[in-house]
């Protein structure tokens, strides 16, 4: 049984992880993470640049860094990125830890919150953008939990996972 100490909010880029993540993180009075965020800043530059200068292999083993890094926070609500879930190992690894929440958002929703401005190096390809979350929503759903997130802005999806969660 994952603990109950510890939310991680997967999903896809745009989905709203981090929004939700803050949000919810105050709700509880818990700590709220960021895996990219903690990338940031171990590596001193955006994410952009990690993926034009070292590659998006350099970047995924600082994921799983992160990932690993993380693992003892608790009362900790943790935004992961929009690939960390889809690593197996990482999937395996937030699984065990904590409770694994998919915030749910189609794709038709997702092209309209994230631009093409290259800040997400991944979504400059529109074609390859759809064809990536086709692919990460197989990963998505071994979340426990499945939070539809169009239903209402961050402060009420924030109640309807507390009911969710019986909390
Ligand atoms: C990525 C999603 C981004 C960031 C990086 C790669 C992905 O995070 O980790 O650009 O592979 O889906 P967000 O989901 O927070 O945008």
């Amino acid at each position: 049984m994952p603990k109950a100490d510890k939310l991680y909010l997967v999903g896809f880029m745009g989905a709203g992880k981090t929004t939700l993540a803050r949000a919810l993180a105050a709700r509880v009075g818990w700590k709220m993470v960021d895996v990219d965020e903690w990338i940031e800043q171990r590596e001193r530059r955006t994410i952009a640049d990690i993926f034009r200068e070292r590659g998006e292999p350099y970047f995924r083993a600082l994921e799983r860094e992160a990932v690993r890094a993380l693992l003892p926070e608790r009362h900790a609500v943790v935004a992961t990125g929009g690939g960390t879930f889809a690593d197996p190992d990482n999937r395996a690894a937030l699984l065990s830890d904590g409770t694994v929440v998919w915030v749910d958002v189609p794709f038709s929703a997702i092209v309209e919150r994230v631009p093409s401005d290259g800040r997400r190096p991944l979504a400059a390809d529109r074609a390859a953008f759809e064809a990536l979350y086709l692919a990460r929503c197989a990963a998505y759903r071994n979340a426990h939990i499945r939070l539809d997130g169009t239903l209402g802005p961050a402060a009420d999806l924030v109640e309807r996972l507390l009911d969710r969660l019986g909390w």
